[in-house]
Parts: C-alpha cells; sequence; structure tokens
C-alpha cells in the first residue's frame, strides 16, 4: 500500500491512500546544481565555519539553551539532537537567521527508531511481522510525526545483524538474518526517506552502526568484532548496503573494533569501501563521543591525534564532543590535517543539509509558528489504529497445548506479572517522545477487551527482579521501574489468591525495557528468579496457565515452555500493546507471527543460529554418535528455531514445483508451492525459501534465507506462492573474495519455519 500524508483542519496528521503512483520513488537530487550550490558556499566560509559544520551538540545539562545560542552566533555547530519540541527546534534556527554570519540552517536529529509520538513494537518485533507494509507503516508515521515535530534526520535504522543474544541492543535490530534485516532496513529508509526528505513529512535516515556492532565478543557492549572477510561480506555487510542503496542519506559509525581498528579510525571501512566502492554520498557521524574514545582503544595518544585519525578515517560529523572544534584548526595549521579535508567532510554535511531542503527554507519542517500544537502529546497526534495493527502482527504464538488459547470472553481471568500493568515497559527501549501515561498496558487491553463480559482480577505478584543491584540498574538514569515494597512471598500469595479463583491464569512476566537496551549486556537469558517462583507458584495451582511474554531479546525459556499451557512472545509492542496482545489472546486476531531469531535453551549453546556451516562431524539426533558436533548436557539445538511462529489455524504446504529442474548462468528459476489453509479459522502466516549449496569451493550455510511472502488464507483457501530465484540469490565471497555463483546442485527449502521445509534440488549450469 502506498500513502501520501496530509494535515487535516485539526492539525493532525491523516493517512490517505496514494493518487497516483508518480508520486513516489525518491525524487533525485540534482546533483549537479547542489554541488554548485555547495561549492560556492564553501569558497565564502572561513575554517572556523566550515569546522562549526562538522560538530553535531547535543542538548542537555552539558549544553544549556545559553551556551548553544552562543555557539550557534560564532557558527561553531553544525546540528543539533536531542531537542523534540517545534517551539525549541524554531527558537534555535530563528537564532541562525538572526544572529550567524552565513546564516548555514541547522538540521535536528534523534532516535526515532520505532515510532515518534506514537510508538511502535520494538524493530525485533517488527522483524517478527516479516511484514514490509507493516514496515513500511511504521516508517511513514515516524516520520510523518517526528517532521511535523519538526525534525529532518533519525539515528536509525539499526541493521546490526546479531547472532548474540547477550548483546541489548539487538532489541534496536530485525534480528540474526541478513536477508530479512536487509529487507526491513530498507522498507523502513525508503518508507522514512518517502519522496525525498525534503518533504514536509519525510525524514532523513541514518543507518547504524557501521559496523558489526552486532557481533561485539560475548554480548559486551561497546566491545571488539574480529571475523573473517567471507563472513562479514556474506552475512554481516549487505544489511547495511541494501538499507544505502536504498537511499539512505546518513551512516552512523559504529563504537566498536573491526578486527582490532576501531571503526571510528577505520579508513578502509569508511572510504575505501563507503565511499569508493559503494559510492555513497551522503554524511558519516561518529557515535556518541566516539572520537574522544579513540585514546581508550589505545590507537590514539592524545586528543589531537585522536581528531586527525578519526577525520582522515571518514568521520565527517562528530556527535557530542568538543574535540574537532578544539583541535581541528590546530591540525590545518600544522599541515597534519588538510583544508581539501576538512572541505571534504563539511561538503558532506552542506549536502544533506541541501538534500533536506534547508537552504531552501530553514523552517520546512517547522511551518507557521500559529501552527505549533497547543500540546506535543495532545491525544489526536497520535497513530494508535495503525500501533494497534502492527503490534497485532509482531505477535508469535510459541506454544498452545490443546487449544489454550484463544481465551473465552467469560468467566473469571486472572492476570499477574509485573509486566502487566507497565505503561513504561511495554514501549520498549528508545521510545523517542513517547509517553508512558499514553501506553496501554496489558491490563488495561483485557479490560477493554473483557468489559460487561468476564471477571479480570489481577496481581502484581512479583517484582520484575528481586536483587537490589538490579534494580538500582534499572532506575539509574530514570524512575523506569517501580518496586513493590511488600516481600516477595506476599507478592506471591496475593497472585496465588486470584488464580485460584480464576478459571485461567495469564502471567505477564520478562524482561523490563532497561534490561533489552544500550549497555544492557546479559550474562544469563533466563526470566529473573523473582518472576520464575512466581510461575512455579501459579503452576502449583492447576489452572491453566498462558504466559505472555515482554522481553527484547531470545530468552532461555526451557522452564516456562514446560509450565506454559500456552506461550505467547509480545517483545515490547508500544504503545496500544495491551490491546494489540488482548486481541490475540481473544481470538479477535489470529497471530502469525514468525521468530527473527532462534531461541536457545540455555546460554551455553550461544553463538546458535540457523544458517550455520555444516561440519564434517554432524549430529543426527536419530542416530546419536559421540563423536560428533553436539554438547552431550542438553538437548541439541535451539528451543525454538528461526522463523517459527504457530497460528490458532494450521496450514499444509505442498511440495515443492519448480519450472525447470536447471538454471542457466545469468538465467533464474522459479519454486511455487501451495498453502492451505486446513484449519477452522482465517489466518496469515510467513511462506519462507531457503536456498543451499551442497557442494562449493568453501563450506556454505545449511540453509540460508532467500525470499518469503506473508499471506492471508481464509479457512479452507488455498493460494500458490512463487519465488524466483537468480544468480544473485546463489551468490557467495570465495576464498578469493570473489562474489560467484558456482556451478552445481542446490538445495531449496519452503516451509513455514526454518526447520520443516518441502525440499526440491536444481542445477545450476
Ligand atoms: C547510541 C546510538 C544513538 C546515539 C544518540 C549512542 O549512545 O549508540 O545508537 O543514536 O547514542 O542517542
Amino acid at each position: 500500500m502506498k500513502w501520501i500524508y496530509s494535515v487535516s483542519l485539526a492539525a493532525s496528521l491523516v493517512i490517505q491512500p496514494a493518487l497516483a503512483d508518480d508520486l513516489f520513488g525518491p525524487h533525485p537530487i540534482n546533483e549537479q546544481a547542489r554541488d554548485a550550490f555547495v561549492s560556492d558556499l564553501l569558497t565564502k566560509m572561513t575554517l572556523d565555519e566550515k569546522i562549526g559544520q562538522l560538530r553535531l551538540i547535543s542538548v542537555g545539562p552539558d549544553n544549556p539553551k545559553s551556551a548553544i545560542r552562543d555557539m550557534i552566533q560564532k557558527g561553531q555547530v553544525g546540528a543539533i539532537f536531542n531537542t523534540v519540541t517545534r517551539s525549541d527546534i524554531r527558537a534555535m534556527q530563528d537564532q541562525v537567521m538572526q544572529l550567524s554570519r552565513l546564516k548555514i540552517p541547522l538540521f535536528f536529529a534523534y532516535d526515532v527508531v520505532h515510532g515518534q509520538r506514537t510508538i511502535f513494537p520494538i524493530p525485533l518485533g517488527l522483524a517478527a511481522s516479516w511484514d514490509l507494509d507493516a514496515v513500511s507503516t511504521v516508517g511513514r508515521i515516524s516520520a510523518c510525526e517526528a517532521a511535523d515535530d519538526g525534525l529532518n534526520m533519525t539515528w536509525a535504522p539499526m541493521v546490526d545483524v546479531s547472532r548474540e543474544p547477550r548483546w541489548g541492543r539487538g532489541s534496536e535490530g530485525f534480528g540474526e538474518d541478513t536477508f530479512l534485516t536487509g529487507q526491513m532496513g530498507s522498507a523502513m529508509v525508503k518508507a522514512m526517506q518517502g519522496n525525498s526528505p525534503a518533504d514536509r513529512y519525510s525524514l532523513m535516515t541514518s543507518v547504524k552502526h557501521f559496523a558489526l556492532y552486532g557481533a561485539v565478543e560475548g554480548g559486551r557492549d561497546y566491545n571488539t568484532a574480529d571475523m573473517s572477510p567471507q563472513r562479514m561480506f556474506q552475512d554481516y555487510l549487505p544489511p547495511y548496503k541494501a538499507s544505502l542503496d536504498a537511499g539512505s542519506g546518513g551512516v552512523m559509525v559504529a563504537l566498536n573494533a573491526i578486527n582490532g581498528v576501531p571503526a571510528t579510525a577505520d579508513s578502509w571501512l569508511l572510504k575505501d569501501l563507503l565511499r569508493d566502492e559503494w559510492k555513497f554520498k551522503g554524511i558519516t557521524i561518529s557515535d556518541h563521543g566516539a572520537i574522544k574514545e579513540l585514546l581508550k582503544h589505545g590507537v590514539a595518544s592524545d586528543p589531537q591525534d585522536a581528531v586527525r585519525i578519526a577525520l582522515k578515517s571518514g568521520v565527517d560529523m562528530s556527535m557530542s564532543d568538543e574535540y574537532y572544534s578544539q583541535y581541528l584548526p590546530g591540525l590545518v595549521k600544522s599541515g597534519a590535517v588538510s583544508m581539501a579535508e576538512i572541505d571534504d567532510a563539511a561538503r558532506h554535511v552542506l549536502n544533506v543539509k541541501y538534500d533536506m531542503g534547508l537552504f531552501n527554507d530553514p523552517y520546512s519542517h517547522l511551518g507557521p509558528k500559529e501552527s505549533d500544537p497547543q500540546d506535543n502529546n495532545a491525544e489526536s497526534r497520535l497513530h494508535r489504529a495503525e500501533a494497534r495493527d502492527v503490534a497485532r502482527k509482531s505477535i508469535v504464538l510459541l506454544k498452545n497445548r490443546l487449544e489454550t488459547l484463544p481465551l473465552q470472553k467469560s468467566g473469571t481471568i486472572a492476570l499477574v506479572g509485573p509486566l502487566a500493568d507497565s505503561q513504561r515497559d511495554i514501549m520498549g527501549s528508545w521510545s523517542a517522545a513517547g509517553v508512558a501515561k499514553q501506553s496501554v498496558t496489558l491490563l488495561q487491553g483485557m479490560r477493554n477487551a473483557t468489559a460487561g463480559k468476564a471477571t479480570l482480577l489481577y496481581a502484581k505478584g512479583a517484582n520484575i527482579s528481586d536483587h537490589p543491584g538490579i534494580q538500582n540498574f534499572l532506575n539509574l538514569y530514570e524512575k523506569a521501574v517501580s518496586v513493590d515494597t511488600r516481600t516477595p512471598q506476599q507478592l506471591i500469595d496475593e497472585a496465588v489468591e486470584k488464580a485460584r479463583q480464576a478459571d485461567v491464569v495469564v502471567a505477564a512476566v520478562g524482561e523490563a525495557q532497561g534490561m533489552a537496551h544500550e549497555a544492557s549486556s546479559r550474562s544469563e537469558l533466563n526470566i529473573p528468579a523473582s518472576q520464575k517462583k512466581l510461575l512455579q507458584a501459579l503452576k502449583a495451582t492447576g489452572k491453566p496457565l498462558v504466559i505472555v511474554l515482554m522481553n527484547g531479546r531470545p530468552l532461555t525459556l526451557v522452564q516456562e515452555d514446560q509450565m506454559a499451557d500456552a506461550l505467547l512472545e509480545t517483545w515490547f509492542s508500544g504503545t496500544e500493546g495491551g490491546n494489540a496482545i488482548a486481541d490475540v489472546l481473544f481470538g479477535d486476531y489470529n497471530p502469525s507471527g514468525k521468530l527473527p531469531v532462534t531461541f536457545p535453551r540455555n546460554v551455553g549453546q550461544i553463538p546458535l543460529y540457523y544458517n550455520h556451516l555444516p561440519t564434517g562431524r554432524p549430529y543426527n539426533p536419530t542416530k546419536p554418535n559421540k563423536y560428533t558436533s553436539h554438547y552431550y548436557d542438553t538437548a541439541n539445538g535451539p528451543l525454538y528455531p528461526f522463523g517459527y511462529g504457530l497460528s490458532y489455524t494450521t496450514f499444509k504446504v505442498s511440495p515443492v514445483k519448480l519450472s525447470a529442474r536447471t538454471m542457466a548462468r545469468h538465467g533464474t528459476l522459479e519454486a511455487s508451492v501451495t498453502v492451505t489453509n486446513n484449519g477452522a479459522r482465517d489466518g496469515a502466516t510467513v511462506v519462507q525459501m531457503y536456498l543451499n549449496d551442497p557442494v562449493a569451493s568453501i563450506s556454505r550455510p545449511v540453509r540460508e534465507l532467500r525470499g518469503f511472502k506473508r499471506i492471508m488464507l481464509k479457512a479452507g483457501e488455498s493460494q500458490t506462492v512463487t519465488f524466483k530465484i537468480d544468480e544473485d540469490a546463489l551468490k557467495f565471497w570465495n576464498q578469493k573474495m570473489q562474489h560467484v555463483a558456482e556451478p552445481g546442485k542446490f538445495n531449496i527449502m519452503i516451509g513455514l519455519d526454518s526447520v520443516r521445509t518441502q525440499d526440491a534440488q536444481f542445477d545450476y549450469l
């Protein structure tokens, strides 16, 4: 579905279907005109003014508004982040236009990752929808709301592939798969930037974190990534490339080192690869304070050295430190940095400002002052219906014994758990300008669904964690987690008493949003002990137990899987999360989400991902052999595989039909299956197509996702789904780092998850 946006009389954003196709597709910038304009501007700028353009300042205690006014007057700032209201942004842009010599407009950026005022599911949840239209809706609405707040740029999408569930930032990305992440990232870029980032309701994106941040050692945030070139190019780099090919104007440089070189100091990454090979023309921005951190990485001897290295490596703009302004003038004077290098970086900044349309109209995302919202968080500014719809699509049904779900809207239901009524947690991390008091908790959602029909009992049952250290950690920067001061036993007793009165128990457990965030690495992936004890006590009542998970990473759920009659993965589902989860619990929406990450049985199995390489001694569970690759102390393989998710109906997949048994060099091939909804309810599912190259010059993964399609089938209905395979889908980086498709047999596997598939074979000539 394509959309255009307009502002209604009530000043709220209204989404309308597109009137004509030619409204869509990026409008190309006239690069010649831009280059001429920027070259001319550069000739008028002093060195200090050029350096000023390279500085991105965060508004906050270190930089109060008065200090920023001063910097603006002196031309010492190029862009601002962490300001999110039209009035604040207008005031700063006014200062530029009134006080600065050259009146070069600022751009304004923010972390709009899964919504601005309306919060959608966290990106890991969006990935679980496998629905590119849903992701486009999120991108369009997020951009609209952010641009309506005066913003020009977002630090998103995050396309760091991660096979490391201990890393807290997996919640901000699209999971473990290269292809799915690339598709999601590019859909997000296209939706946010729209026809042009200069449009009133579009936002320029900056793809992050370039590169390989998702591969940090041991999942420890900010750590090192060490990787073979084959794995880097095959598995980790393609999503950045796909998002840049989709037109992203910005790239945020990662904080980690790659094979020993911090990304901020990596001229191979930022120049040879990004600019020369990938032809990226936009702007590179350091991550927060990353230039300073080159000292601690041990690659710069002093601040001047750090600045010299970062600039020469290709970091155009420095986020949130004063180093560029302090040291670049001296470095230019001594000749360590050339004027041409300063001009290059400044040119990239001015280019994106041009692309944002700021030289035409510095107020293009602000509109007239009289139109400023009276209340930034007015209900009328939210897009609740879309948020509810996307959230429902992101929910994954992991278990449903004896059709425990959907629940009846009758009798007595006990809802317990520390996440059942937490407005803050359901929004997830990086919730931009979203306001917790506007989010619908599960308790509220279930109340809405059952009002006048069923009795709903509620008890908190446990704190997120009883560990004071963890409670303090979660409340360090914001009072995010409220701690009930009753004893753990008192909390459990109250919950058990409610459970005893009920026909069914729903337990909302998992992680606080702060447990799946930046700087939230975990060494365990379990549900915290306080909540586990609650679940055990509930199980002991003998009542049917529905576990509703809220979390931002794969968890280890062996015990919960055993205890639960039904298990629902809801991630952090956003402003309308509670209504969306209730829709699924009561069968008003049939779940269709599929896992974008593998759920291991225990931490010791990590890394555990579906597209692993074969070994010389593969483990065969039906014929176990000691000298094969496996753990002897746990069942082999994941608890829930990649791509997995149940429905309230059942689907059957036919054998694969190929358009031919062979595929010619440079040719294509079509593979089809017919999917039938052979259950009693209408429902959607995701058909997934995997390829495997069984004999190649280097070992190739046992399967790799190469296509997917989300389909909706009425009960009894069938649909044929066809995937087109081209040479690109067969290619890989060989030992000599050539991107090749090698002739030979290929296996194709199509199914509704990564394990149970229909398989066929073809020859590539
Ligand atoms: C994060 C980035 C984020 C930036 C600005 C950094 O700490 O790593 O992802 O965009 O802060 O908030």
